[in-house]
Parts: structure tokens; C-alpha cells; sequence
């Protein structure tokens, strides 16, 4: 009969483990040398050490599998990094934010709540999951135009957009750059509004030395590999109003009124001492719903993985922007034909990507440009689904269209972005810039 190890021994195998991991990563994921024209560029990707695959062995060492040790660890980690009162770790930033708009619609915040047929306040220039979880609740996105070259909300527009349906705003920080929180909170608080901040692509920016991500009531992170820290999948909730930490827990736990951890019972030590609903008196707590819930939480894997590379977030976030300050630098001199990216005043952004539009009366085309980088392998992404309400998939959707959006059809028209994450150094950012020049310089025919 096998015999478990004692807990030494249990400790001596995770090291040799560990100093595998290491022999492992060295030999087979060396830094390699950057070949312009022949090495991709890529617009996105994601940055591992050893550290990283550690802890994933780590974590599965464990055979636990699902939300533990890991999982409790980094939302504590990720909480004090952002500077909000709690996270909560799921499977993927749209998650998070149909976990963040759901938390709002649960019946335990009464008049507050978000009922079908509210409105919430939304750019049509945002990425789909931005958008959907209004949908896929059953509330009517209220659509206001952007600007140009910040790409977030146009500030001006919200009283206007504003109706007596309006119960929410529900917005990101474009590619990094923080939208104008001052105005927006104010906009939120004057019109008792709940305020929902998708920060999946601004983790690390400030707004007037506020931490981006706790302005909202509750806010929202990704760790898709493009983000500036990864899981390979996963993201996050982030609560800033009390009340709502509870609410978002059943939400992403099958809608459960028990709050036990997996595979725990009788944290609240009254397991079949409750009655609620119609429920018979003493039903199982573990049992008992107390909403339309998911099931969105990640794996301790995953988790295992943000612990360590969280630890690296600072190193990588002023990577992001040095990247970011140096391609501007190199594009200065563009800007007859391009428009270059700008900071909302009063912020600083932790970029995601390098927004490049095409000036109005340049006689360039940003497909053809576009085009042009690609054949270099320089890797290229629009602004997200550019006008969403020109994809096919929303062509039925309800909504209401509260300002022309004029600025989001430039966005689907002339604007896209290049990469600089933390994998690109300044060899690729320079071969970017030159090609870009080259292509400027001989115009529309340089492909
Ligand atoms: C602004 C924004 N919100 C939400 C998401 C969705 O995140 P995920 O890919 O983790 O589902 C993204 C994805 O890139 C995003 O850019």
C-alpha cells in the first residue's frame, strides 16, 4: 500500500520540482535576438519568468484545482494593489464585468437596483463585453460619442444623454488612458447613479492621483494574456461601495446565498438553522439561492500564476509607459498625416496600446497602412468593434443613440493601434516607427 509522504518530504519534492521548472524554462524560453521584417511584432502578448511556472506547478501539485489557497492569496494582493476594499478573482474580464453590472441588479439593493428597461450610459466605441452585460441583462444602453485623440466618453454629452430610465454609467479607460473621473463621479453622484469602471485595460493609471479602478462602485481587470498582467485567462472585481462584496460573491458563486469557500462547509455555523424565501425551514444554506446567479470563478492554477506575477506588475506598467513615451517621441514628426495619442489631462495612463489615427485631410488610409505593417509583421488591432452598432451581431439590439457619434464612425474609419507591452524593446518599437516613416514617405504605394 503506498505511503504518504510526510510533510518534509512532501517540501523536498515541490523543490526538486521547482529547480526543474528552472532547467526547464532556461533551455526552452531564452530571450531571443529581435530580425526586423522577419520577427513578428505582435501588437499584444504576454511576459512569463520562471516564477510563473513555479507556482503553476505549484498550484497543481496541490490537485485542489479549483478557487484555494492561491485564489484567496492574490485577492487580498490585488485589493491592496488597486486600492479598492476587496476583489474578487473570476475566469475572465467579460465575466467580471457581467459579474459587475449583475452584482447592480440584485433585488437586495431595492430602489437602487438596476430593473429591465433602465438605462445605462455607455460609448459605442467599446470593446463588446463592455456593452453586452447591459444587454444580456435586460437594460437599454444609452450610446454617447467619444473623443478624439483621448478615445473615451465625451464628458459634455452626458447631460444630454441623461433621462429619468438613466440608472448607470457603465464605462473603460480606453487603451489605458483614464476617462475624465472627476466629471464622471460628479455626473454619477449629482444623478444618484451607480458608476461601473472597466479598468481591464487601465490596471496601474491614475486619475488626479486617484488609483484607477477605485472610482467606480465596483470596477473590473483582465488577465487575458494582451493585459498588463496574465493568467492566461482570468479577471477580476474590484468593490469600492460596502454592500456590494457580498452581492457580487453569490453572483459568481451560482447565485448562492452561502458564502463558503470551495470545499468548505458551515462558515456560518448556522448551515441548517435558516429559513428563507419560501424555502422549508433548516434547508441546506449551501442550497439556498439568493440569486439568478453564475458560476464565473477561475482556477487556483490561474491564481497561482497572478500571485507571482503580480509581483512584477509595477516592473511591467512603466515598461508599458516608457514604450509608449518612446514611439511617441519617434512619431512626432508624422503628425501632417497621423494623429498621435494624448493623456486626459490630469491623468496618468498605464498604457495598452498606441492609438494612431489618421489625420482628416491626409491623403493616407489607415487600411492601407495597416496593411503596410502587417506585410512587415508589425502587428496591428483596430479600436475594438469600432462602432458597435454597425457589427452585425447588434443590428436588433435596444438601445438609444444619444448624441451623434460622429468621433466613433472617425474611430471606425481611421483609427488603430500598435503594440507596447512589455516584450518589446526598443529595437522593435524603432523598427516600427521606420516603417511607418517609410511608408509616409513613399505614401499609399509603399506596400
Ligand atoms: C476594455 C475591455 N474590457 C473587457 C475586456 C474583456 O476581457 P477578457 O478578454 O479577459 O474577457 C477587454 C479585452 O481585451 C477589454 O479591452
Amino acid at each position: 500500500m503506498a505511503v504518504i509522504a510526510s510533510l518534509s518530504e512532501q517540501r523536498q519534492l515541490r523543490s526538486e520540482f521547482a529547480e526543474l521548472a528552472e532547467r526547464f524554462f532556461e533551455e526552452n524560453y531564452p530571450q531571443k535576438e529581435f530580425r526586423p521584417g522577419k520577427d513578428p511584432v505582435p501588437a499584444s502578448g504576454k511576459v512569463l519568468d520562471v516564477e510563473d511556472l513555479k507556482n503553476l506547478i505549484d498550484a497543481s501539485l496541490d490537485l485542489w484545482l479549483t478557487a484555494g489557497r492561491y485564489t484567496n492569496q492574490f485577492e487580498r494582493r490585488f485589493a491592496r494593489f488597486i486600492g479598492s476594499r476587496s476583489s474578487l478573482l473570476v475566469n475572465s474580464g467579460s465575466s467580471a464585468n457581467l459579474l459587475a453590472l449583475s452584482t447592480l441588479t440584485s433585488p437586495t439593493l431595492e430602489d437602487r437596483a438596476l430593473k429591465a428597461g433602465d438605462e445605462v450610459i455607455t460609448v459605442a466605441a467599446g470593446f463588446p463585453t463592455t456593452i453586452n452585460p447591459i444587454i444580456q441583462n435586460g437594460l437599454v444602453p444609452v450610446f454617447v460619442d467619444v473623443q478624439v485623440p483621448y478615445y473615451n466618453i465625451e464628458p459634455k454629452l452626458l447631460e444630454q444623454a441623461y433621462s429619468p430610465k438613466t440608472k448607470a454609467v457603465m464605462i473603460a479607460h480606453t487603451l489605458g488612458n483614464p476617462f475624465q473621473a472627476d466629471v464622471i463621479r460628479n455626473f454619477c453622484n449629482a444623478h444618484n447613479l451607480w458608476l461601473i469602471e472597466d479598468a481591464c485595460d487601465a490596471i496601474g493609471a491614475s486619475y488626479a492621483g486617484q488609483s484607477i479602478g477605485t472610482i467606480g462602485d465596483i470596477s473590473t481587470a483582465s488577465f487575458y494574456p494582451a493585459h498588463h498582467m496574465t493568467m492566461g485567462e482570468g479577471g477580476a472585481v474590484m468593490i469600492n461601495t460596502q454592500g456590494l462584496h457580498k452581492i457580487a460573491t453569490s453572483f459568481r458563486d451560482w447565485g448562492r446565498d452561502c458564502w463558503c469557500d470551495p470545499g468548505k462547509d458551515d462558515t456560518c455555523r448556522n448551515r441548517f438553522g435558516w429559513q428563507l424565501g419560501d424555502l422549508p425551514e433548516g434547508y441546506d444554506h449551501k442550497y439556498t439561492y439568493s440569486h439568478v446567479g453564475y458560476n464565473l470563478k477561475a482556477t487556483d492554477m490561474q491564481a497561482a500564476i497572478g500571485v507571482s506575477q503580480i509581483e512584477k506588475l509595477p516592473r511591467f506598467i512603466e515598461a508599458r509607459r516608457q514604450n509608449h513615451a518612446y514611439l511617441l517621441e519617434l512619431l512626432l514628426d508624422t503628425q501632417d498625416h497621423l494623429i498621435l495619442p494624448q493623456s486626459t489631462p490630469g491623468s496618468i495612463p498605464s498604457p495598452f496600446g498606441f492609438a494612431i489615427g489618421i489625420q482628416p485631410d491626409s491623403s493616407i488610409k489607415r487600411d492601407d497602412l495597416v496593411r503596410f505593417l502587417e506585410s512587415r509583421k508589425i502587428g496591428t488591432r483596430l479600436l475594438f468593434g469600432g462602432n458597435i452598432l454597425k457589427q452585425p451581431g447588434y443590428q436588433n439590439i435596444r438601445h438609444r443613440v444619444a448624441s451623434e457619434l460622429t468621433n466613433t464612425d472617425f474611430v471606425m474609419n481611421n483609427v488603430f493601434w500598435v503594440g507596447i507591452w512589455p516584450g518589446l524593446r526598443e529595437e522593435h518599437l524603432e523598427f516600427i516607427s521606420s516603417s511607418i516613416h517609410e511608408f509616409l514617405s513613399k505614401g499609399r504605394n509603399a506596400s
